[in-house]
């Protein structure tokens, strides 16, 4: 499966500073990655950043995505982003239940799988996070914590579960510089694949990424796992050079 690179710039960047990391990144991206490559901008930029990439040939190839969408179409939701709205402005991704969207705004399992619902009904995909605290960890009930928080966003969508990408993101390990070793990562993912598999036919198809302090250095190690499809990357996706190597050890 081609594996999927996505840098999630969370609540970063300016006009000047995106302009600049993407300039960087097309002068990086000299040949077609045989990787997808996706940015996860704040929704204020996305359209700055469809317009840097239609200047610039060599970001063809990086497709654009949201960090947070609304589980509603449209509607009386002052401050929310519809999924169609997504769509409009080009969005190939978007990023739902990122664990500090659950930890700073209340975001519930069921939450997560409404909007992934919603997301997907506008031809967006969703990029689904899931992972468990360093509580949970410590307390031996990793598998428990991310199956129920899988299990939530399957039952909400039925034979579309095929359809998203889901990422595993640890909570301990995100900004942390503390990473899963590729083995405990690898250990997770394949317990994903396993509930996936029992959900849908079609879950060779699903993507399964790992973030959480990927960076330059671990990377390569982390996606030769056989389970992990790719990753989702903060920090190091705001330095040209670092994503730009991240993507060069996705190459297959
Ligand atoms: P870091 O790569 O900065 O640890 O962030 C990971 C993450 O939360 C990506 O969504």
């Amino acid at each position: 499966m081609k594996k999927l690179i996505a840098g999630n710039w969370k609540m970063n960047g300016s006009l000047a500073a995106n302009e600049v990391l993407l300039t960087e990144l097309a002068q990086g991206l000299t040949s077609q990655p045989s990787c997808d490559v996706a940015v996860c901008v704040p929704a204020p930029y996305l359209a700055q950043v469809q317009a840097l990439k239609a200047a610039q040939a060599a970001l063809s190839c990086v497709e654009v995505g949201a960090q947070d969408v609304s589980a509603h179409a449209s509607g009386a939701y002052t401050g929310e982003l519809g999924a169609g709205m997504l769509k409009d402005l080009g969005c190939c991704y978007v990023i739902v239940g990122h664990s500090e969207r659950r930890q700073y705004h209340g975001e519930t399992d069921l939450l997560v799988a409404e909007k992934a619902k919603a997301a997907l009904a506008a031809g967006v995909t969703p990029i689904v996070c899931i992972g468990e605290t360093l509580t949970e960890r410590e307390a031996g009930r990793t598998e428990e914590v991310v199956k129920r928080q899988l299990a939530a966003v399957i039952h909400g969508n039925g034979h579309c579960i095929s359809e998203i990408v889901l990422a595993y993101e640890p909570v301990w390990a995100i900004g942390t510089g503390k990473t899963a070793s590729p083995e405990e990562a690898q250990a997770v993912h394949a317990v994903l694949r396993a509930q996936l598999k029992a959900a849908t036919d079609q879950s060779a198809r699903v993507k399964i990424l790992y973030g959480g302090s990927m960076n330059a250095v671990n990377a390569a190690s982390l996606l030769a796992q056989p389970d992990i499809d790719g990753g989702l990357i903060g920090g190091a996706s705001l330095k040209a050079q670092d994503f730009l190597k991240i993507i060069a050890a996705a190459q297959v």
